[in-house]
């Protein structure tokens, strides 16, 4: 804020939070709080992400975007009519799994939100970085895998309409844009605010995908949500990743306003992306029945090389149980 005269709320004249340059506003903490929400809101409605009478199950990490996803559908849930249910996976990561685990634990009792946790050790006999040893593969490939099974299978048994997940604008976009330097065009069309469900796998759905980071960053701490500041001992660097964003942030300060036109204008192509798939329909796992582009899926091929079996359909078995045991199982 300059100093001397002090910078006033556009819409109250109350002392300015921040400024939202494509909105040409400052804005105090209350209004910036009610613009966040609006946003969110309107995405859900725009997209039509959730609908009376669906079940959602929300993958929440702990971290600032899954939690005020997980806050913003619960607070819609009860106006649209439609059921949230968050999912936690404790990967046994050190000390950043446990505060995680208990972040979010301490969230969903507060707001009374029924949560499934399933802890990946004791679903497989291994956690996150004994996988990691095991098979010397990138960490977070192996994650990304493991996290995608298991919400998956969460998903189908308890007859989900979709999953939604904390990706905002910031992560959203330099994939976009670094899929579309590549030509890899399909893959777009898994990039925007909502995923269809077919062939056994689930859809997906992104509350969060008009948001930036920044914003998401700075609505949690205002809202005083609980959520891990600590980012995973895993996250790497990534170069170009790092550099389409930051190129894209600062096209943004140029032209404000011009990432969110990139996402709704994305969105509205996601039918064109889609039509470009060159993959054959997706098979059944021989073991375990999900979803995959092979005979074996590749949680069972990555079990089988961990733990010496495919473990796909035990792990199903065992998720069954602990939802049977939280009256979750239809
Ligand atoms: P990431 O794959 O880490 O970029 O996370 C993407 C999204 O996956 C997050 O916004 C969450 O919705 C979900 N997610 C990530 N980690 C977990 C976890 N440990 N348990 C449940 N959901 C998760
Ligand atoms: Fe998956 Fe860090 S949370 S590698
Ligand atoms: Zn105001
Ligand atoms: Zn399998």
């Amino acid at each position: 804020m300059k100093s001397g005269k002090e910078i006033r709320c556009s819409l109250c004249r109350e002392p300015a939070v921040t400024r939202i340059a494509y909105a040409k506003l400052w804005l105090c903490k209350k209004h910036f709080i009610e613009f966040i929400e609006k946003r969110i809101l309107e995405t859900i409605n725009r997209y039509r992400l959730a609908g009376r009478g669906q079940r959602i199950l929300v993958a929440v990490s702990g971290g600032k975007d899954s939690i005020t996803t997980l806050y913003m559908l619960h607070k819609a849930s009860m106006e649209m009519g439609f059921k949230v249910i968050a999912l936690h996976i404790d990967l046994g990561i050190g000390m950043y799994s446990k505060i995680s685990r208990e972040t979010v634990e301490h969230f969903c009792q507060s707001l009374r939100i029924p949560l499934i946790t399933l802890d990946l050790k004791t679903l497989t006999g291994y956690s996150l970085p004994e996988f990691v040893h095991k098979t010397r593969r990138p960490p977070c490939s192996i994650c990304g895998l493991l996290k995608r099974y298991l919400i998956n299978v969460v998903a189908q048994e308890i007859k989900a309409d979709a999953v939604a997940l904390g990706h905002h604008l910031d992560d959203l976009l330099p994939y976009i844009f670094k899929n579309f330097i590549l030509q890899n065009l399909f893959e777009i069309s898994k990039l925007g605010p909502r995923t269809e469900s077919e062939n056994g796998l689930v859809g997906r759905i992104r509350p969060l995908y008009e948001v930036s980071e920044h914003e998401i960053a700075l609505y949690a701490k205002l809202s005083n949500l609980p959520f891990v500041d600590e980012e995973c001992p895993y996250a790497g660097k990534k170069n170009l990743d790092k550099q389409v964003k930051e190129f894209l942030n600062s096209l943004e300060s140029l032209h404000p306003g011009i990432k969110i036109s990139f996402a709704r204008a994305v969105a509205r192509n996601i039918h064109v992306y889609k039509a470009l798939s060159t993959t054959k329909p997706l098979k059944k796992c021989m073991v375990c029945g999900a979803p995959s582009n092979d005979d074996i899926c590749s949680f069972c091929k990555l079990t089988n090389r961990v733990a010496g079996k495919p473990l796909g359909a035990e792990v199903r078995l065992k998720i069954r149980d602990a939802l049977s045991s939280l009256g979750l199982l239809e």
